[in-house]
């Protein structure tokens, strides 16, 4: 036997020279199926028992799926069970179909009616294998013994449903199981063969399901097996296409998608992507990745992280933390470049009220799936100065301006490197607080008062200030005009002795706790060395704000903190 990657036969892809689907568009959601209560449960290390299977397919439902596969009612006590708890406790929405899965055997297609007695609308979905390495190691048959099976599976199957009395609306399903690994052109035969035998027609159609059972090889692959068959397939109006992507080479989505170009109208998966080995599609991944397209996925994921709560604790797997959409940190990002740019697009859109979402690195909204109380930008050492602005700003609502960024990340990183650990959204805040917030040593105000003086033979007014100074134990009153307010608290400081502070620049915006409004003034002051720096006030009073924030500032400096 040959030994490492040489043991491994190439795959052989069909010859489709003129393939269309590069050139198409998605511009509509395919019908979707899950397939969580059957691919995805006898996936399971510990299958779902009958209860859990009814709180699976109530969050199916809630989502939006219409047509929900929910077992192998034959070949297990439990399905069977778990079906019967749905059609007899009514528990099957007048616009949900059940799909049932059954080998095309005579004995099992026949429990299988059965088992759906009652039920309002079934699909009955046979299969058999088809592929060349099934044919021969598994089936020990050739193509016509194949036919024979899948032929005598759709006759049988017809005649039940012709033969039910109970007005159960039927519909029928047959998949070529492990398609990608099956001759297209055999595929298309036993397909057209099976369509024959149930009198499929356009009024009436047949869903073909391609079953991607094992991924083989590049999804281009797939896509051009999938526009090969339809294009080859008699009677294709009699036939919805279906496809039915594993994961085996990481590539279910980009597989789905692309079979969709080529024509899939139909797409069977399961939530989070759980399934067989390494899982079937992950049908949330697609219908997010055409919501973020502008197309509407006709599926409800708004509440993802409730929907993964579910999945988890019922099915006892796990998201990964990466996953796409509903992973823990789908949303989250560490690096200073990126929270920069977030933060960016954030202030961009709320400054142009950009209808569109806009915003580096996140293609999608998090708060369009409920996500919108986690954390996006979370600080660590990697994190810069826009990170912890982003914080202040999307969790406690303080607008820092852009030329305080770097003064203030460069405490939050010091503060990081020094507990060598990523900071939580209250320890910046309390960073910010301590560093910046109203700083009342060794000046503060204990009494100020603000009023403006008409001035002879002038329409523009003058402020007074007039207030008391406490420094250390002693109060000085003071006592100034200005052309305004800051203007005014300057020459009263000048006139206590403290002026070697120029004032640079002010911004200031309204803040909200509860009930309360204050005002936030953000003042940027140069020292007598020439250094900048920043002070923050908060009052209910804009004026008294702007002084806090200039002692503020002032009190940094002296007190060394700049
Ligand atoms: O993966 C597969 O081929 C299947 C079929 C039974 C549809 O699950
Ligand atoms: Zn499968």
């Amino acid at each position: 036997m040959k030994k490492g990657f040489e043991k491994y036969k190439p795959f052989v892809p069909v010859t489709l020279p003129d393939r269309t689907w590069p050139d198409q568009h998605i511009e509509k959601a395919p019908i979707w199926c899950s397939v969580d209560l059957r691919d995805g449960n006898q996936a399971l290390v510990t299958p779902m028992n009958v209860t859990e299977k009814i709180a699976f397919f109530k969050l199916l439902v809630e989502v939006g799926f219409k047509e929900i596969e929910v077992g192998f009612p034959s070949a297990s006590e439990t399905e069977y069970e778990f079906l019967r708890a749905l059609i007899d406790n009514n528990l099957i929405p007048d616009d949900v179909t059940i799909q049932v899965l059954v080998q095309a055997r005579e004995h099992l297609i026949r429990k299988t009616f059965e088992a759906v007695k009652g039920a309002k609308n079934v699909i009955v979905h046979f299969y058999n294998s088809t592929s060349e390495l099934q044919r021969r190691v598994v089936f020990k048959k050739d193509m016509d013994g194949i036919i024979d099976i899948a032929v005598a599976g759709a006759k049988l199957v017809r005649e039940l449903t012709e033969q039910d009395q109970s007005g159960t609306n039927f519909r029928y399903e047959y998949s070529p199981e492990s398609f990608s690994g099956t001759e297209t052109d055999f595929a298309v035969e036993i397909c057209a063969k099976v369509m024959e035998a149930l009198g499929s027609t356009k009024e009436n159609p047949v869903i073909l399901n391609l079953p991607n059972t094992v991924e083989l090889n590049t999804c281009n692959t797939f896509a051009d097996q999938v526009e090969y068959f339809i294009r080859k397939l008699p009677n294709r109006d009699a036939a919805i296409i279906s496809v039915h992507p594993h994961n085996d080479r990481g590539t279910g989505t980009a597989c789905t998608e692309l079979a969709m170009l080529a024509g899939a109208e139909r797409i069977e998966g399961t939530l989070f992507g759980n399934g067989e080995r390494t899982g079937n599609l992950d049908i949330v991944t697609v219908a997010l990745n055409l919501y973020t397209q502008g197309i509407d996925p006709e599926l409800d994921f708004s509440h993802i992280d409730h929907i993964r709560e579910i999945y988890e604790s019922l099915t006892r797997m796990t998201v990964p933390e990466r996953w796409p959409y509903a992973g823990k940190l789908a949303f989250t990002a560490f690096s200073g470049s990126h929270q920069d740019a977030i933060n960016k697009g954030h202030e961009y859109m709320r400054e142009t009220k950009s209808e569109y979402w806009e915003i580096p690195y996140l293609t999608i909204d998090p708060a369009d799936i409920g996500r919108e109380y986690e954390p996006i930008i979370r600080i660590n050492s990697q994190s810069g100065k826009g990170g912890a602005a982003f914080i202040m700003d999307h969790d406690f609502g303080y607008h820092l301006p852009k030329a305080m960024h770097p003064e203030f990340g460069a405490i939050v990183q010091k503060e990081c490197d020094r507990t060598g650990r990523e900071l939580q959204a209250n320890e910046v805040l309390a960073l910010f607080t301590n560093e910046f917030l109203n700083i009342s040593k060794p000046y503060a105000l204990s009494r100020a008062k603000f009023y403006e003086e008409a001035v002879a033979g002038s329409s523009a007014n003058l402020t007074h200030f007039s207030g008391v100074l406490s420094v250390h134990n002693d109060f000085l009153s003071l006592e100034a005009r200005g052309n305004g307010p800051i203007d005014a608290f300057f020459n009263a400081l000048r006139q206590a002795g403290i002026e070697n502070y120029t004032f640079l620049s002010y911004s200031e915006h309204a803040i909200s706790s509860g009930s309360d409004s204050q005002a936030v003034a953000y003042i940027q002051l140069r020292g007598p060395g020439g250094q900048k720096f920043y002070g923050v006030g908060t009052e209910h009073n804009i004026n008294f704000a702007s002084v806090k924030g200039i002692l503020s500032a002032i009190n940094r400096f002296e007190s060394g903190m700049v």
